[in-house]
């Protein structure tokens, strides 16, 4: 396929560092120093449907497809406020999408496991014109009395429309399982049957696991699916990297011994918003023009599962 869309959307709320040390014991510093983050948008009255709707219109309006045109929508989020419908149903609704859809719920690289799907769609035969939304609000699933977690997220939305093109080069999916290092739990309604007491709980995560994870999963996969296509890192024009940590995508970096100038970041004015993370740095990038025809772009996400995916594309 190829990506000839893209659109994002934001809370209008954005909480600085700063704002956060008058009810948390950290500081700027802290957070400076060890994330790379200055401030996040943080949701307040907006609605993750809001937010996906908008990401989306702005896609559609760049590609210049009309709703109907669309056949697949795939829509990645992880907490939405309704268990069903999907919210890639609820988004069809609010802007009259009428093709099949539904949500994954894969965590931060949810964009990529998307663009995967779409791909083998398109090689299926069954889809023409596809719509990705990734739509996060992970400042809800948090603990704000948690300073090892609520400072490292904010909320928004990334889209991608997708058309017939061999501009997908790659894309790969994987889960090292490890649950304990970062998740939620939200407890189902109690019945007569159910004796065990649960209750729900905010997100939890083993910080310096999940590090590790993530620059280990990260350079492998990128070195791998580069070579899987014969290409490799001096081909490449632009990373495009999950934003949860800048010292993550420092590392990345240095391990793979490419330039700053390769790796576009937000993670400084958005911190880590999940799946929509890749979805907003690339439409930020694009309708700044940063990408030229032709140009490679090399994708890497993890998170939560721990999943982690890579997709090259042809800009
Ligand atoms: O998108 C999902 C994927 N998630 C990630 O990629 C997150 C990966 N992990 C990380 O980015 C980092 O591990 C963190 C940013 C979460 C934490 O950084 P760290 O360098 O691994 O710090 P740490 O967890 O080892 O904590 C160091 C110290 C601790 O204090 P002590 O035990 O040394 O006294 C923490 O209690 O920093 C303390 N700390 C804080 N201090 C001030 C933790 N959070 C804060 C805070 N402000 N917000």
């Amino acid at each position: 396929m190829r990506i000839i869309g893209t659109g994002s959307a934001l809370p209008k709320k954005i909480v600085t560092n700063e704002d956060l040390s008058k009810f948390l014991d950290t500081s700027d510093e802290w957070i400076t120093t060890r994330t790379g983050i200055k401030q996040r948008h943080v949701v307040s009255d907006e609605t993750l449907e809001d937010m996906g709707a908008e990401a989306a219109l702005k896609a559609l309006e760049m590609a210049g497809k009309r709703p109907e045109d669309i056949d697949l929508f795939i829509c990645s989020n992880v907490l939405g406020e309704y268990i069903t419908p999907s919210l890639a149903c609820i988004i069809s609704e609010k802007i009259g999408l009428k093709c099949g859809c539904f949500d994954i719920n894969c965590a931060c690289p949810g964009f990529l496991f998307a663009l995967d799907i779409a791909e083998s769609y398109y090689k299926a035969g069954k889809t023409k014109n596809c719509l990705i939304v990734c739509a996060d609000e992970p400042t809800r699933m948090c603990d704000w009395n948690d300073r090892s977690t609520c400072v490292l997220f904010g909320d928004g939305a990334g889209a991608a429309v997708l058309t017939e093109g061999d501009n997908v080069k790659a894309t790969k999916i994987n889960c090292q399982p490890a649950v304990s290092k970062l998740w939620q739990k939200r407890v189902p309604e109690p019945t007569p049957y159910v004796t065990k007491v649960e209750q729900n709980v905010p997100l939890q995560m083993m910080g310096r696991d999940v590090f590790k994870f993530a620059v280990s999963a990260s350079t492998t996969e990128v070195v791998d699916l580069l070579s899987s296509i014969g290409k490799s890192k001096s081909d490449v024009d632009y990373y495009v990297v999950h934003q949860a940590n800048m010292r993550i995508i420092d590392a990345i970096k240095n391990f793979l011994g490419e330039p700053d100038s390769k790796f576009p970041t937000n993670i400084a004015d958005h911190g880590n918003s999940s799946s929509a993370s890749c979805a907003i740095l690339l439409d930020e990038c694009n309708r700044k023009g940063l990408f030229k025809k032709g140009d490679l772009l090399v994708f890497s996400a993890f998170g939560a599962g721990l999943l982690s995916a890579a997709a090259i594309l042809e800009w």
